[in-house]
Order: C-alpha cells, then structure tokens, then sequence
C-alpha cells in the first residue's frame, strides 16, 4: 500500500466487483462499484472534497469558515472529514428520518447536527434545505455546500467518476444503473459515458414515494409521499439532476430495496446501505434482460454499518410490515432459518435404504427427498422404511427408488411464504424449495417460528 498525506488521498479509485449470484446467469455481466471503499464510507467523499476545493478557488471558503449542508448523512461525512482536515467548523441539518448512527458518525467526527422534521414539504421554513440556508446566510464565514444545485457534485462524477468506470471496463460498458438523490452521481457519471458512447443506456432507480418518475415521464409536479430508503428519491427537482442523459426511471419498493439489500450482505458479501438495494433490484432486472457478454456497471453509493438498527433488523424490518409472512419469500425463510444442517439433505433413487436410514439418522431427520440430479422423483419416510426392515430385513438393501413415495411439493424461492401453507398442511409437511434444481426445503416449523419473529 502507498503512503499518502492525508485520508483526502485516498478518496475515489474504487474498484468493480462482478456481482455473481444475484445475476441470472443468461444475462449481461453485472458489476458494482463499490463506493463504501472511500475513507467516510460513501461515494459523497468524491463531493465533499471537490465542493470545499472550489469555494477555497473561489475565494469563499477562508481559513477559520463554516461548512453548512443540508444532508441526510453521507455527504456530512464526506464534509467532516475535509473540515477535520483542513480545520473548518461544520454544521449539518438532516431530517428526522435519518438513522442514529448517522447522527452520532457526524458528531463523533467533531460536526454540530441539526434535526429537522421529514413529514413538511421543501419550501416550508422548518425543511431541512430551508433550515440549513438560513443558517449559512446567518453564520460569519460560512458557506452552504448546497450539494443539491451546486454544480462542484455533478462535475466531480463527470471528470473523475465517469473516466474510472470507462477505464475499468475498456469502454465495453453497455448499461450503466444508479440511483438520484442530488443526481450528482448518476448525472456526471452518464454525461461522461454517453459522450465517449452515445449508446450506454442509463437507468434511475427511485423510490415510490418520490416524484422524479413522474417528472421524468410527464413533466408535471406530484406531491411525493414518505418512504423509508434514505438517501435518496426527492420532492424536488434538484440542479445537479440532469434528465437529458437518463433514459429511463423505475419505480422500486421499500421492501424490495430492504430485502435486495440483505441479500446482498448473505449472498455477495457486501454490506451495504438501503438505497443501494434500491439500485441493485433494478441493476439486476436490466442485466437479466440483456445478453451475455454485455456489461452492467452499477454504484454501491454506502456501507450497511449505518443501517444496522434500520433495514438489518429483523425487529425493525417486522415493524415496518416488512417481514410479514404473507409478503416474506421462501428465499427469505430459508435465509433466516437455523443454519446448523445443510440447506438440503436428501438420497438418490439408487442409493440403499440402509443409507437413507442411516442419512436421516446422522442429520436426525424423519424425511428425505429422493433427488436423481436435478430432479425431485419421490420421498422417503422413516418410519415407512423401518417398516419393511422389520418385516423382512432383506429390504435395507432395496435401493430407495422401489420403495420411495410421492416427492415432496416444490415451490420456486420468489414464491411467497403464504403460498407455501396450503402445501404444507399436506400430509408429508415439507416443500422443497427449487432453483433450476432443489436448493433447500421448509417444514411447519420453519414458518411457525418465523411468524413467532425469530
Ligand atoms: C445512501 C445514498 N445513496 C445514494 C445517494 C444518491 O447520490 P446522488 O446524490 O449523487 O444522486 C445518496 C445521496 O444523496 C445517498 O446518501
């Protein structure tokens, strides 16, 4: 590793990481770039830096200021870390929305934190952008970030982010999928890729709730109501937002933004923010719909560290209505359920009784499918088995596909838990869960014990 001066120097240069299982396999490749590498946790380091070296350009920035924002967090980061730095005093405004930790990062960071309602609209005098104006208008010295309009956030992404994924991908970049919050990320970067080739398709990703679709699509104003992803969709149309280079908006939901974000953390090893599951659930739809070998590079704009009260409780994600069985997947379930036996055990049709017998009793379980490669031909019971043994002990020989039973009822893992039920209140009180072939299986229990809120 090099040396460098300060953290400042160590922001940006991210890597691409293929995001492997998420992505069907019959589609593009799928690459995310991973920017809760940068030294405060989130690609706002790339802003905050530039944003501050630009009022210091400019002559409005002196030595003994105060950096203001309103910010629901990163950004703040992003701007403590260079006020730290470079001896600046900060002050940070934020809606109430926003998770503790996030306060509590930008406190220990040596910056002041002002709490503002969510639940009013932009241009009331209580909004968190209103709040953090007045305060830059009425400090000595200070000045307002302004991350929304100020055109340092969109030019950073354009000059410095753009270039990075261009040369990470030779230029063989096909689709690229972010998020709006500011729109810095999304708009300097797509400005960038569009001019080196007119034909990368750009995807938006943004919350219900939020009215850029509608703004995007029609042109006309909505009111937006509350969701709960942070960081990003809006009630207003911010200036770093540049539409002309976004070809499409897609609505995601709370719940699919939350449960992507977990499976991001289970499956790919990357722990990462709520607006990043936002990002990735549309990524993943994109890629599946394009071919092999073209290339989807997508943002991973936070770590999930902050988050961990919020998306990545199960008590808080139950609360919300979230983790409710109707709305859980068997995915889910299998996810959440005790991980000490492996995901599926089962025998083969050629395979003995005495082996089944013996298989169940290693893993102490009474059931088995009986699994022929990838296909799911029959079950077998323990106490059906132990009863041939008694009457004639030649049959522990018998292999398993002369004596095996109906298989087990299979579901897909986007099924639903409630379209499991009516499957397990059959006699056998299993349902294998099916991929291109059988990945797992849940009992009554399994369900019983996650509505109980394990
Ligand atoms: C967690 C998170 N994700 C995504 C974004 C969106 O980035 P941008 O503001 O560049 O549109 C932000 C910032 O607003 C954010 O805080």
């Amino acid at each position: 590793m090099k040396k460098v001066e300060t953290v400042l120097d160590l922001i940006g240069g991210t890597p691409l990481v293929r995001i492997e299982k998420l992505a069907d396999p019959q589609g593009a490749q799928l690459w995310a770039k991973l920017e809760y590498l940068n030294p405060g946790g989130s690609v706002k380091d790339r802003i905050a830096q530039r944003i501050v070296a630009d009022y210091e350009a400019e002559g409005k920035l002196l030595p003994g200021g105060t950096i203001v924002e309103a910010t629901s967090g990163n950004t703040g980061m992003g701007l403590a870390i260079v006020a730290a730095i470079k001896d600046y005093r900060s002050i940070f405004v934020m809606p109430d929305k926003v998770s503790d930790e996030k306060r509590r990062l930008l406190r220990a960071m040596g910056a002041e934190v002002v709490i503002c309602p969510t639940a009013v609209v932009a241009d009331d005098p209580q909004s968190y952008y209103s709040v953090a104006r007045r305060l830059a208008e009425e400090t000595p010295g200070a000045v307002l970030a302004n991350q929304y309009f100020n055109p340092s956030n969109l030019n950073v992404h354009y000059e410095i982010t753009g270039p990075e994924i261009w040369e990470q991908t030779d230029g063989k970049i096909d689709a690229f999928v972010a998020s709006m919050g500011t729109g810095g990320t999304i708009s300097g970067i797509a400005r960038y890729l569009k001019e080196r080739n007119p034909a990368i398709k750009v995807w938006a990703a943004d919350p219900f709730g939020s009215i850029l679709k509608t703004y995007k699509d029609t042109g006309r104003m909505t009111t937006g109501h509350p969701y709960l992803v942070e960081g990003i969709g809006e009630d207003i149309v911010p200036g770093n937002l540049d539409f002309e280079v976004i070809d499409e908006v897609v609505n995601v939901s709370d719940a699919d933004s939350f449960h992507m974000s977990r499976q991001l953390a289970r499956q790919e090893g990357i722990f990462a923010g709520g607006s990043t599951g936002t990002i990735l659930k549309l990524a993943v739809d994109v890629a599946a719909g394009m071919r092999p070998g073209q290339v989807v590079v997508t943002i991973v704009p936070d770590s999930g560290e902050r988050y961990l009260s919020k998306h990545f409780s199960d008590e808080w994600m139950q609360d919300k209505g979230m983790l409710t069985r109707e709305r859980a997947s068997l995915e889910l379930l299998r996810q959440l359920k005790d991980q000490e036996l492996p995901p599926i055990v089962n025998v083969a049709g050629d395979q003995s009784v005495k082996e089944a017998l013996e298989r169940m009793s290693a893993y102490n379980v009474s059931q088995l499918p009986v699994i022929d490669g990838k296909r799911n031909v029959g079950s077998v019971r323990e106490s059906n088995l132990l009863a041939k043994v008694l009457a004639d002990n030649a049959q522990m020989e018998q292999p398993v596909k002369e004596v095996m039973e109906e298989p087990f009822p299979t579901l897909e893992e986007s099924a639903s838990v409630a379209q499991s039920i009516p499957l397990l209140l059959k006699h056998q009180g299993v349902v294998l869960i099916r991929d291109d072939r059988p990945v797992g299986f849940i009992t009554r229990h399994d369900v019983i014990n996650f509505s109980d809120g394990r």
